[in-house]
């Protein structure tokens, strides 16, 4: 095997730095070896028997793939042998109570990107874990900065495990033949400033006027006054996308939109934006709603959505001053009036 520190060992020496620290390293050990039995489930996919059919739909009205349900019934099995005492998952109503005393309160989203896993595209699971609180449902309630790790696994060419924890950010890759993540990124950091955005433009006519001014000034590049020509990358899978600014950097908007059912953009606080936002802030980008640092917000409902604007700390930076110069009651309005070059601004 390389000689490259385990993600096991890298566990076993941080457990000091945090209370409960060695129980903490035994819930991100459960989820990663959960990981490591859904990347040989998901990469056999129809020959054991997953052929990507549509079932049930789940709480925010997605269409559940039956890789989702066993993905989900994978990492609740993972996780009942440790310090969690309650768990919430994309793919159901209400939190599950595992041990309602551990020290431990985990939100997962078990296998994002499902849609794409038919054409062979990187999927993953991500997870967020705080400390629980004096009862496990307002836990969840708390702000994004109450979580005490969080991370994300692709499956994808490489199996690659993002851990944000001790506020720093270490990438692992899976080594299948001894089946354990070592490694390969310590300590990453964003790049500040990558000229490269992500959004889905299909929704464009339905965009606000600052999402709009952003990508416009973006696709205007150096030729409309600007200081860099944008590249322009959408996979349509958050956890693919987020390793992508983690390595390269660049900027990923999801936003709201004025689509009744977009109003508060697609992504769900608890188990994609919240655990996306520690992962970038610790590797030094940031993550904002367009108006509100993404870790401040607190859910009012466990499977409530978010716009999601992260990556690069100048590149949020740039769509959060566009926002803050146009008002949210113009947030409806079309770009041209209200664009950063336009007759109010
Ligand atoms: O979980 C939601 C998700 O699948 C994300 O992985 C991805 O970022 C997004 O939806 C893709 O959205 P769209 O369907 O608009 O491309
Ligand atoms: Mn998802």
């Amino acid at each position: 095997m390389d000689e490259r520190l385990t993600l096991r060992s890298h566990l076993d020496q941080s457990a000091s730095q945090t209370p409960h620290g060695a129980a903490l390293g035994d819930v991100i050990k459960a989820i990663a070896a959960a990981a490591i039995e859904l990347a040989a489930l998901i990469a056999d996919g129809p020959l054991v028997g997953i052929i990507g059919q549509d079932g049930d739909v789940n709480p925010d009205g997605d269409r559940q793939k039956d890789i989702d349900v066993a993905a989900d019934a994978v990492i609740r099995r993972a996780l009942r042998d440790t310090a969690v005492a309650a768990v919430l998952s994309e793919e159901a109503v209400l939190p599950e109570t595992l041990r309602p005393t551990a020290p431990f309160c985990v939100a997962i989203d078990p296998l994002d990107g499902s849609a794409n896993l038919e054409n062979n595209i990187s999927v993953g699971t991500i997870f967020s874990v705080r400390p629980r609180g004096n009862d496990v449902l307002s836990t969840f309630f708390e702000p994004g900065t109450a979580q005490c790790a969080a991370g994300f696994i692709v499956y994808g060419p490489q199996t690659t495990l993002v851990l944000a924890l001790n506020a720093r950010v270490d990438i692992f890759i899976l080594d299948r033949r001894a089946r354990e993540f070592l490694l390969i990124r310590p300590a990453a950091q964003i790049a500040r400033n990558t000229p490269e955005f992500a959004i889905n433009a299909s929704n464009r006519r339905h965009w606000h006027g600052p999402v709009r001014t952003y990508i416009d000034e973006c696709l205007a590049g150096t030729n409309g006054g600007g200081e860099a020509d944008f590249n322009m990358r959408w996979i349509g899978s958050l956890v693919a996308e987020s390793l992508r600014i983690l390595v390269r950097g660049g900027v990923f908007l999801y936003p709201a939109d004025a689509r009744p059912s977009y109003r508060e953009g697609r992504l769900r606080l608890l188990y994609e934006a919240h655990p996306m936002a520690l992962v970038m802030e610790w590797a030094g980008g940031a993550a904002s709603t367009g108006r509100r640092r993404i870790l401040e917000v607190a859910a009012r409902t466990l499977h409530q959505r978010v716009p999601l604007i992260m990556g690069s700390v100048l590149g949020v930076r740039d769509v959060a001053a566009i926002h803050e110069r146009t008002e949210p009651m113009f947030d409806n309005s079309d770009a041209p009036l209200f664009a950063r070059r336009g007759l109010f601004l």
